[in-house]
């Protein structure tokens, strides 16, 4: 069900207007994300309360010393949230305690970030750098990545089929690509193998974000018809 593998993040700026989209857009996606902007101003209870409807993932991606993280990632489990990340870049050491954390919740992935899809890298670069760290992520016990799109096939290739890669930087149409660089529609996204694609200012600041949110699911069905 493609449903169950679009994300939908709630980039808002308060609890009120979050559960308004979240309303406005109903059961027809499977996930939402939660960033800063929005933990930041509302923190744990409002994760509380979406989580009785949808998945969640949290995204706060955490980068410290390994015990910090560990710990942090132990918090996130008990809030009962599917999915939580931290930056690859912190390194071997650090993904391998918060795997051994999150292995306590086996309801809940965790992914590192690889490159960020709005860094201003050669594409070439970026696969590269991408693979490095998909493959430490996959070392140090992880479920998978966030990583752009141009980077799924070759970190499939080098991790596995079943590595999982959730790919923000979705944009389709004319939509403007903002802060994003790596960007891709929803089909090619599918096409590519991505696990899971992340769609924020696409969905959240449409006139219709019911409408948008469908119209994404569409893309993404019309590549595996
Ligand atoms: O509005 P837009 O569709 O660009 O939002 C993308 C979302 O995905 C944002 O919440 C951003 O923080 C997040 N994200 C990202 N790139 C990453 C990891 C997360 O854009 N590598």
């Amino acid at each position: 069900m493609m449903r169950d593998r679009l994300m939908v993040a709630l980039d808002m700026p308060d609890r009120e207007q979050a559960l308004s989209i979240r309303q406005r857009i109903g059961d027809s996606v499977g996930w939402f994300k939660v960033g800063l902007r929005l933990f930041v101003a509302e923190g744990p209870s409002l994760i509380r309360t979406i989580v009785q409807n949808h998945r969640v993932f949290l995204d706060l991606k955490f980068h410290d010393i390994p015990n910090t993280v560990a710990e942090a990632v132990t918090s996130a489990g008990n809030l009962g949230v599917h999915m939580t990340n931290i930056h690859a870049e912190g390194g071997l050491e650090m993904m391998r305690a918060a795997a051994q954390s999150a292995a306590a919740f086996p309801q809940m992935k965790i992914i590192a970030v690889t490159v960020l899809t709005s860094s201003p890298i050669q594409p070439d670069q970026a696969r590269h750098e991408a693979v490095h760290k998909a493959t430490l992520a996959r070392d140090a016990g992880l479920d998978g990545v966030v990583c752009s799109v141009h980077e799924v096939a070759n970190i499939k290739k080098a991790c596995g089929a079943d590595f999982l890669t959730v790919t923000p930087g979705i944009r389709w149409g004319d939509q403007p690509q903002n802060d994003q660089k790596r960007v891709a529609d929803p089909e090619m996204a599918i096409r590519q193998g991505a696990d899971y694609i992340v769609v924020g200012r696409p969905i959240i600041q449409a006139s219709d974000p019911g409408a948008a949110a469908l119209e994404a699911l569409s893309m993404m069905q019309r590549a595996s018809s």
